[in-house]
């Protein structure tokens, strides 16, 4: 039995790829940050442990509790728990963009530098990180999220060529638009930490309020959105394959754009790229 450790289990892509890998054999390991979802996983008939990329000391002992459940092995970690932090960038605070990078970047970072030792040890292991379309390309008002994907690609890259000849494969998903709570909790991110009162893009914001917002009231998602089983296939083939990609794209815009981004000069990607963003949030 193959044994992966998820973070960001208590909805959206986490929560689906948890539950398919468990049903079709894996012992997965299913964290969450809020302990309220891990006694939900847990009724759910998953091995959970609360695990809160922002906190080291939660990050430590969730890695402990796996490796005591598996004698000090793990075959993959799916690196998964992230949230979108939407703004200007002249009007993300120093404390925004650390926190969006704790929790999207370092958390990661920590986690899985905990279990490499473990992987190294027996010569195998995958290590997945769930990146992103804004990972390869970049759209106005996601600068911080943009940021910590764009790092992670980064570091993923240095990591993969680090690991070579080690046994230990690494891969990045590069997800978007998929169904789940991501918007809703962008929304949530968005009205915390953007003053929009005194913003020179307030203007703008009222439609991104507009449309985050209907988007939560159940109205129809941004066009090309695949369901989270979309990302669990190319998951599965990170995870399976005996040459795993460095990159599986998933959704039309990410297939799109990577082409674009190789083709097009980055002062024709900025205008389609702006487009793009203006027809989002017309008002
Ligand atoms: N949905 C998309 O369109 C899309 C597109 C491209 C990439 N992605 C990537 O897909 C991954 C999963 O997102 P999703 O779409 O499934 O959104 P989601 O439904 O909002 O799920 C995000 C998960 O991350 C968890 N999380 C947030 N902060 C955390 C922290 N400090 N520690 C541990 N977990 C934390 C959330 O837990 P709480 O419930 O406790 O907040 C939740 O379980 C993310 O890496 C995201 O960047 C999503």
């Amino acid at each position: 039995m193959k044994t992966i450790l998820i973070t960001g289990c208590s909805s959206g892509i986490g929560l689906h790829c948890a539950t398919q890998l468990k049903h079709q054999g894996y012992r997965v390991f299913a964290t969450a940050r809020k302990p309220e979802d891990v006694r939900k996983l847990k009724s759910q008939g998953f091995e959970s442990h609360q695990l809160d990329l922002d906190d080291s000391d939660s990050i430590q002992k969730a890695v402990a509790w796996v490796f005591e459940l598996t004698g000090g092995q793990l075959d993959a970690l799916f690196n998964n728990g992230a949230y979108g932090q939407p703004g200007a960038v002249e009007d993300l605070t120093r404390d925004v963009l650390r926190q969006q990078l704790e929790t999207n970047l370092l958390g990661w970072l920590e986690l899985t530098n905990l279990v490499i030792p473990a992987m190294r040890q027996h010569n195998s292991g995958r290590l997945i990180m769930n990146s992103s379309v804004l990972g390869l390309i970049s759209m106005k008002y996601r600068g911080a999220y943009n940021c910590s994907k764009y790092a992670l690609e980064g570091l993923t890259d240095t990591l993969r060529q680090e690991l070579k000849g080690s046994g230990i494969h690494v891969s990045l998903i590069e997800p978007g638009p998929i169904e789940s709570d991501f918007r809703k909790n962008a929304y949530a991110a968005f009205l915390r930490n953007i003053n929009t009162d005194v913003s020179a893009h307030k203007s703008v914001y009222l439609a991104v309020k507009q449309r985050l917002s209907n988007q939560n009231a159940g109205e129809e998602p941004p066009l090309f959105t695949l369901s989270a089983d979309a990302v669990f296939k190319k998951l599965k083939q990170a995870l399976e394959s005996p040459r795993p990609k460095a990159r599986y794209y998933v959704t039309v815009p990410t297939y799109l754009f990577g082409i674009l981004k190789r083709v097009l000069s980055t002062r024709w990607l900025d205008y389609l790229l702006v487009k793009v963003a203006e027809g989002e949030n017309k008002q």
